[in-house]
């Protein structure tokens, strides 16, 4: 793999991406084959925030390998507590561990974590920005499970705004042809605009509805996603926007028998159990794949990762990023670095929020 830190899966060309899918199918095939390949490698997982799933399978898949653990899974068990920057921390754990997945609660924290650590730094979701290593549970998952990632029609449904998985997994399919989305959210959920850009440059076509019955009869794959409460302002706000989409054996009725129905989990309100035992239920499958996934990334990661730590010599700007949640607004020592957009536009390269010069 060309790229050292996988912060977002559009650093990987579509070739490596179809590798690291194959190497998981591999890993499926015959995983005693590969209890061995990284003996006395070390992955450090930094969990700022809380997980099950990603921590877990992260652990797992190391530990299957033949590869050991390091890490916190709460940072007031830290010195995070005590006030270190992540900067301090990551270059101290950059020299213990091989390989560190990092979760974090703002938004571009992974990509900040990669400009000091001497080791591979895979981002396991930063704010409500990208989760790239639950976008390739995803891939594997519609590999497996519909045999192509081409020529879908992909509804996705739910929290579009704050769902990381969603932000991550359209850039993906956006990149094979022929896929198609349907955005099934409240108004004040839809996705954010450089998701939009995205959707656009690469030509693929998107609508925009607020009917799940509606626009389930033409879907190929549906993705549901919880409503992300610890992302809203207040309580009251996330209360408006709960049980407005529920998936349950009605709705399925109206769907294609070939349909498979993905979620990252966790699951709130939003699918009713009884859908768990109709066979197009993937999302418990989704989670096994997910353990194969990362297994494949991690042993492709460390094949020629070197441990050399990011230059220190950035193009900085005199503007800060005006997003609030973005890494770069609260740890005030990051260089302020920025994507030019043309006009008075810059992309901040943690967040990628648009800020006006
Ligand atoms: C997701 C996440 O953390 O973004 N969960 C996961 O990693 N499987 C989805 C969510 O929390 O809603």
């Amino acid at each position: 793999m060309k790229t050292k830190h996988v912060i977002d899966l559009e650093s990987l060309s579509i070739e490596e991406l179809m590798e690291i899918i194959e190497l998981a199918n591999e890993i499926m095939k015959d995983p005693g084959e590969y209890s061995d390949v990284c003996r006395g490698k070390i992955l450090a997982t930094l969990f700022y925030e809380p997980s099950t799933r990603t921590q877990m399978s992260f652990k797992t898949a190391m530990l299957r390998l033949g590869g050991s653990i390091i890490g916190f899974d709460n940072p007031q068990n830290s010195s995070v507590s005590k006030g270190e920057s992540l900067k301090d921390t990551i270059t101290v754990v950059g020299g213990y561990a091989d390989i560190i997945a990092i979760r974090h609660s703002l938004e571009g924290a992974a990509k900040a974590a990669s400009l000091y650590s001497a080791a591979p730094v895979i981002n396991a979701g930063d704010g409500g920005h990208l989760h790239p290593t639950q976008t390739l549970t995803d891939v594997v998952t519609l590999y497996n499970e519909k045999g192509t990632l081409d020529n879908m029609t992909i509804g996705l449904c739910g929290d579009l705004k704050n769902g990381r998985t969603v932000h991550s997994l359209i850039k993906t399919m956006s990149h094979f042809k022929g896929n198609r989305f349907v955005l099934i959210s409240t108004p004040e959920l839809t996705v954010p605009q450089y998701i939009k850009d995205i959707m656009n440059a690469s030509g693929c076509r998107y609508t925009e509805v607020r009917s799940l019955a509606e626009a389930i009869p033409e879907l190929d794959v549906l993705y549901m996603t919880r409503i992300q409460r610890e992302r809203f302002k207040n309580y009251e706000e996330y209360e408006k926007q709960k049980g407005v989409f529920v998936l349950d054996r009605e709705k399925m009725r109206l769907a294609r028998h070939d349909m498979k129905i993905l979620h990252p989990l966790p699951r709130v309100d939003e699918i009713a159990e009884d859908v768990d035992y109709d066979d197009r239920a993937k999302y418990l499958i989704q989670t096994v794949y997910g353990m194969y996934a990362r297994m494949a990334l991690i042993m492709k990661m460390l094949e020629n990762a070197d441990r050399k730590p990011m230059p220190r010599q950035f193009d900085t700007h005199n503007v800060r990023c005006s997003n609030p949640n973005c890494i770069s607004y609260t740890e005030e020592y990051l260089p302020r670095i920025f994507h030019p957009l043309g006009g008075d536009m810059l992309l901040c390269k943690y967040c990628e929020a648009r800020n006006l010069i």
